[in-house]
């Protein structure tokens, strides 16, 4: 049985899919507070707090949990910068008191959701998981601190750990089921295609047209969340006890900001009026992953590379659901 924790929100939704998919039985614990109930597809579901060990302890006796794929986090890095208290509380913490749960447990296995943000501002792209942590955000720095806390369980404890580093999550499940809600909307294709929805209501903001880009605007590298579920289940079969494995998953190539919009116009016949804002402080030009590890170690490259095949995907799920879950 595979634990997973956030497997409410989007990423790890489409993971239990992928996970049910090649025969795994999963469990999700989520707290719905970003999660969505409908989101788990009828996948058994324990509603509560990562902080809660006793809950913690009690799933994973319950269910013969082996192992742990750990998406639950608060995640907006623009409230990180505001409301610290809940990032340490619910990233640091909450990493803490599961490790501790598992020790208690003796389950050692887990793969955990880090990101790009623990590179911060790089020195140049592609990024390669040598490249130095210094992020520059709380979210960053509670993620970094959480790959702290568990090499520090590694080494100690002799856990299994796979740190996949994502770059842009985008797209949904390609068959429809499964989409990207988020309240309120950070993320730039589901911004587009709501704005989109919206009849232009709610015009979109595009930060900074003067970067040192082809175009002016933020290089990002979307790599598609179906393609992360399967990275996910893939770390499963090569994580080694004692061992720390960080990798990049990223789509290998990066797309503008402007062209993430033509691609929406394209697959909605809409177009997408936006508003040239300012540039938004410790946003850098360009961020790609390089993605040789995942190739090397996993034996994973991203199938669904084109942008507008992914900008599809998530438009045909918020087509089809222009309130999100509760649509
Ligand atoms: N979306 C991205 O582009 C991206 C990029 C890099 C890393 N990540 C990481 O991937 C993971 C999943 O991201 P997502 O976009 O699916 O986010 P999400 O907000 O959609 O999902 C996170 C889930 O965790 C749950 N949760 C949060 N704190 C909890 C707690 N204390 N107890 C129980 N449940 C809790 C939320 O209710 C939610 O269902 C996060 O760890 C995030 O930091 C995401």
């Amino acid at each position: 049985m595979i634990l997973v924790t956030g497997g409410a929100g989007y990423i790890g939704s489409h993971a239990v899919l992928e996970l049910r998919r090649s025969g795994h039985p999963v469990v999700i614990f989520d707290d719905l507070k970003e999660g969505h109930r409908a989101a788990a597809l009828g996948t058994p579901l324990v509603q509560g707090d990562l902080c809660d060990r006793d809950l913690l302890i009690d799933t994973i006796r319950r269910n013969k949990v082996e192992a742990v794929m750990h998406f639950a986090a608060r995640c907006y890095v623009g409230e990180s910068v505001t409301q610290p208290a809940k990032y340490i509380r619910d990233n640091a913490r909450g990493l803490f008191e599961l490790l501790e749960a598992m020790r208690a447990c003796e389950v050692k296995r887990i793969v955990f959701s880090s990101t790009c943000a623990v590179y911060g501002v790089p020195a140049r792209v592609p990024i390669t998981e040598e490249f130095p942590r210094q992020p520059i955000s709380p979210y960053g720095i509670t993620k970094r601190f959480c790959e702290e806390e568990l090499e520090m369980y590694c080494r100690a404890y002799g856990f299994a750990v796979v740190a996949p580093r994502y770059f842009n999550a985008a797209g949904a499940d390609p068959e429809g089921r499964l989409g990207e809600w988020h309240e309120p909307e950070t993320h730039l294709i589901p911004a587009v295609l709501r704005s989109i929805l919206s009849g232009g209501a709610k015009p979109l903001e595009v930060f900074g047209t003067d970067y040192p880009t082809p175009d002016g605007t933020c290089i990002r590298d979307y790599v598609h969340v179906a393609d992360l579920a399967t990275a996910h289940r893939l770390a499963l079969g090569v994580m080694k006890p004692g061992v720390f494995e960080p990798v990049n998953l990223g789509s290998g190539r990066g797309n503008s900001v402007l062209e993430v919009i033509a691609a929406a116009r394209k697959v909605t016949g809409a177009e997408v009026p936006y508003l040239v804002k300012p540039r938004r402080e410790g946003d850098p030009p360009a961020l790609v992953g390089g993605v040789d590890k995942a190739k090397r170690w996993l034996g994973w490259t991203a199938r669904h590379v084109d942008i507008e095949e992914t900008v599809r995907h998530a438009w045909n799920w918020l087509a089809a659901h222009p309130r999100g879950y509760a649509s």
